[in-house]
């Protein structure tokens, strides 16, 4: 299923669902009722992801009649029973779900929650698969959501096996997907064990953020930008996703993974992708995946020299972390894609936590004209190269910024911008959340906006010589922009961010 047409599919208007009663398929929107009941089953059910994304994602993807009828099988090391995690979704949905949901709209959602604890073994969580799938009638699909570190996947893929939860079954894997080439290869033939290729989702969830889907409209959708999408008017790019939060309560997964593994081995890469493919011959998932594996084949391995790590202040004192950690919470590095499109032209990527600000964007910036006539002091060049900038934030924004003349006499120079921000559509509402995007495609079975094993165990291939010899951690203040080397990593060249000039409110 082509990414367009899905895209006309899944119209999402909020529909009521106050009157049907529980009994019957109660989901009224066409969108949902096409697909097959489903049985969700989530390991990881109370964990971080689960309470902040995956939970208050269903109950919007079921509020906007995108689900089919179906039930959810929470599963994890947690003791805890059906009503207890009713509760905690109930306060996951309090805390994180879009406003506007009714308190019956509320419990009905709960009542399809169940939760069978991991101690149970695969006898168990057969047991409570099979109740939902009677409740449901007939022979429901089945959904696997790994919500679960790297280290457990292999041993829940077999659990999954021995339940005999295979067959009708897709199985959605959260990144990152091992954690060096070896591992990744082996997570990979493992999982091949049990299910088949077309079975398997792997997730990454920045390629279910509607900003990211809308660089390929932009890029293939118009003629004016792809002429100039190379070496010849681009200098250089920056895909810049600082973040203001910590670690926190997730600091026992992210000490034994750090910023690298955490965001540049698995998001950053894919907008990089999205970013440097060539025109795909369909929008479809396989030429689609073929132009990102070049891509990923096209990477130059990363150098140890053009990497700088970080580690904010204070977080050794976490609990969890070891006081000695050289796990990094900041990383900056540049790539380059040895091929013709991009011969020289260096992409720099960072990312960190506890940083000056949250944001994520893509900046390009081109290169200035061969020859200036304007005379010194007219401002030309002053403010940097013209760019294009992306903002991937849910409500994204574009920019276009360019020199242009300051009205009155003489001639000085201006940076101006065209912007465009996602609200002025008038559509906002529409946007599905990208996880909640995501589960949907799985049920859809549309592989588009997954990644493969091969893109996969390629990016871990060119990170090795960094994993095997990283460089030293750097620390940084909280509230900064990073160590002060990532500044002499771009130059001559300058990081966007902050916005020497900030975005427009339209
Ligand atoms: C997750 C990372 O995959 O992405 C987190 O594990 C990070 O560390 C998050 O904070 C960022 O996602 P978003 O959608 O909030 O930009």
């Amino acid at each position: 299923m082509d990414l367009l047409r899905q895209r006309s599919r899944t119209s999402v208007r909020s529909v009521s669902l106050d009157c049907a009663p529980m009994a019957r398929t109660d989901n009224p929107a066409p969108a949902g009722a096409q697909l097959a009941p489903h049985v969700l089953v989530l390991f990881g059910a109370t964990g971080d992801l689960a309470r902040r994304k995956l939970l208050p994602g269903l109950l919007h993807l079921w509020q906007a009649g995108l689900l089919p009828d179906f039930r959810v099988v929470g599963t994890s090391l947690d003791p805890l029973d059906d009503e207890g995690f009713r509760k905690l979704a109930r306060q996951a949905c309090d805390e994180f779900a879009r406003p506007g949901i009714s308190d019956l709209q509320r419990a009905r959602f709960e009542e399809r929650l169940s939760f069978v604890p991991q101690s149970g073994g695969s006898a168990a969580l057969s047991a409570a698969v099979s109740t939902c799938e009677a409740a449901l009638g007939g022979s429901p699909r089945r959904l696997h959501y790994l919500s679960i570190p790297p280290s457990a996947a292999r041993s829940v893929v077999q659990v999954l096996g021995r339940a005999g939860l295979v067959d009708r079954a897709r199985i959605i894997m959260e990144k990152p997907f091992g954690t060096d080439v070896a591992s990744a290869v082996e997570l990979n033939a493992s999982v091949h064990e049990i299910f088949s290729e077309d079975q398997i989702f792997r997730i990454d969830h920045f390629l279910g953020k509607e900003a990211a889907q809308n660089i390929l409209a932009f890029r293939f959708a118009n003629g004016l930008f792809e002429p100039i999408w190379n070496r010849d008017h681009i200098d250089h790019v920056q895909i810049d996703v600082p973040e203001t939060l910590g670690v926190d309560s997730r600091a026992g997964y992210y000490e034994g993974t750090g910023a690298y593994r955490d965001m540049v081995v698995t998001h950053l890469f894919q907008i990089l992708a999205f970013m440097a493919m060539e025109p795909p011959t369909a929008l479809e998932p396989r030429p689609i995946s073929e132009e990102k594996n070049k891509v990923f084949r096209s990477l130059r391995p990363i150098d140890a020299a053009q990497v700088v790590r970080g580690q904010y202040d204070g977080y050794r004192d976490l609990p969890g972390v070891d006081r000695q950690s050289l796990t990094e919470t900041f990383v900056a590095l540049r790539c380059d894609i040895d091929n013709w499109r991009w011969a020289g032209v260096p992409f720099f990527l960072r990312t960190g936590k506890q940083m000056a600000d949250g944001a994520r964007i893509i900046s390009i910036a081109f290169r200035e004209p061969p020859k200036s006539m304007f005379p010194a002091g007219s401002g030309v060049g002053s403010q940097g190269p013209d760019h294009l900038t992306f903002d991937l934030a849910d409500s994204s924004k574009l920019s276009l910024s360019f020199y242009g003349k300051r009205p009155g006499p003489g001639m000085s120079l201006d940076k101006l911008s065209l912007q465009f921000a996602l609200h002025e559509t008038g559509r906002e509402a529409d946007v599905l959340e990208a996880y909640e995007r995501l589960i949907h495609d799985a049920m859809v079975g549309d592989h588009t906006l997954f990644t493969t094993a091969e893109g996969i165990e390629r990016t871990w291939e060119v990170s090795a010589p960094l994993l095997e010899h990283p460089p030293p951690v750097q620390p940084y203040a909280t509230g900064s922009w990073g160590p002060e080397p990532m500044r002499q990593l771009i130059a001559p060249r300058a990081w966007r961010l902050p916005f020497a000039r900030g975005w427009r409110s339209i």
